[in-house]
């Protein structure tokens, strides 16, 4: 608990640092000029998968794993999908495990401050750009499509959209490209999306700071993804032979197994599944291994190469 209050007490330094640079625009009126101009994409491709053809993960924070499964809405979750009950976050704190998922190592982030990773280095996107398939994150309270620091409440100054629950946004290969960041988008967007039938194969979808736990309790995170994903799977707009993954990004306890709860949903896992259980020990970097997989990518090279897979 001291070491995440010291890194958010710094955190804010660094964006005081930052004020004035194109990273922040945090005062109503800059935001609202910034948005004005934000471009936006709503990518969508059908590039056929071997297990699905779709993949989405949501990530939710600090969590250990008995706490996350003695919550009821978890519970009523598991019970539409398989509990992987062997899987390991990759470190502490936040930011090197978002930032790994896509990039297959945490690249040298040990802290949750302002961080960028450099242009040469690859990403997850590099690989489905490659190969025809579309992706966008959904970072819930973003208040603009690319917007590249921190956002807080704009009514009662709480923290709500951090940069550092944003996986792509560290990386230059990411940020340097105008296409990229416009498909870095907000829940306005995934609303907007999800209606049209505009989403695209990948998603990465981050809650705000309250919705997520990180500034509430797993009563209030499993609440909130109970109401988000239970719709979901009945959209035939978001179901369509779709992986839905439902992780935290680390346990809560620095001292002890970093096991969090993860949930695999959606209509690719067979009905007979639900309600089950894996042992098999998996971790962040399977679900990018899973990925490579079942869209043929190949890898990054990292630890996405050895990991261990789904399927
Ligand atoms: C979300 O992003 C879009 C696109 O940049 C923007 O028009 C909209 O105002 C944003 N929504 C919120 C709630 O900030
Ligand atoms: C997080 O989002 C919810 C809606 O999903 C909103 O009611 C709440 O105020 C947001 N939290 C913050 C700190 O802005
Ligand atoms: C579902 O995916 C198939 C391709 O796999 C596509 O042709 C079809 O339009 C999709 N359906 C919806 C509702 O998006
Ligand atoms: C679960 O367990 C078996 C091993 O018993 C494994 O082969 C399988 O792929 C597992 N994973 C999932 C996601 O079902």
């Amino acid at each position: 608990m001291h070491l995440i209050a010291l890194c958010a007490v710094a955190s804010a330094i660094v964006v005081g640092v930052h004020g004035q640079t194109q990273y922040t625009a945090t005062n109503a009126a800059s935001v609202a000029a910034a948005r004005a101009t934000a471009r936006t994409l709503s990518p969508t491709s059908y590039v056929k998968g071997k297990t699905f053809d779709r993949v989405v993960q949501i990530w939710l924070e600090n969590t250990d794993f008995d706490m996350a499964q003695g919550d009821p809405s978890l519970q009523s979750i598991a019970k539409k999908g398989i509990t992987l009950t062997n899987y390991e976050s990759v470190t502490h704190p936040s930011q090197p495990n978002y930032i790994a998922s896509v990039g297959g190592q945490t690249h040298w982030v040990i802290w949750d401050l302002f961080s960028r990773i450099s242009k040469s280095t690859k990403t997850i996107v590099d690989l489905l750009d490659a190969k025809g398939v579309s992706w966008s994150e959904y970072q819930e309270d973003m208040p603009y499509s690319g917007f590249q620091g921190d956002f807080v409440n704009q009514q009662n100054g709480k923290n709500d959209y951090v940069r550092k629950h944003n996986p792509l946004i560290s990386y230059d290969s990411v940020s340097s490209d105008l296409d990229r960041l416009a498909k870095i988008k907000n829940f306005t967007m995934f609303d907007r999306d999800l209606k049209a039938n505009k989403l695209p194969q990948w998603m990465f979808i981050t809650p705000n700071m309250t919705n997520d736990g990180h500034d509430s309790s797993i009563t209030v995170a499993g609440a909130w993804a109970k109401g988000f994903i239970e719709p979901l799977l009945q959209n035939s707009n978001f179901m369509n032979n779709t992986l839905l993954i439902l992780t935290f990004d680390e346990a809560e306890n620095y001292f002890a197994r970093n096991r969090v709860m993860t949930v695999l949903l959606g209509d690719a896992i067979p009905a007979s599944l639900q309600g089950t259980t894996n042992d098999t020990e998996y971790n962040h970097y399977s679900i990018l291994k899973t990925v490579e997989n079942n869209w043929n990518l190949g890898d990054l090279g990292e630890n996405d190469k050895k990991a261990t897979a789904f399927w």
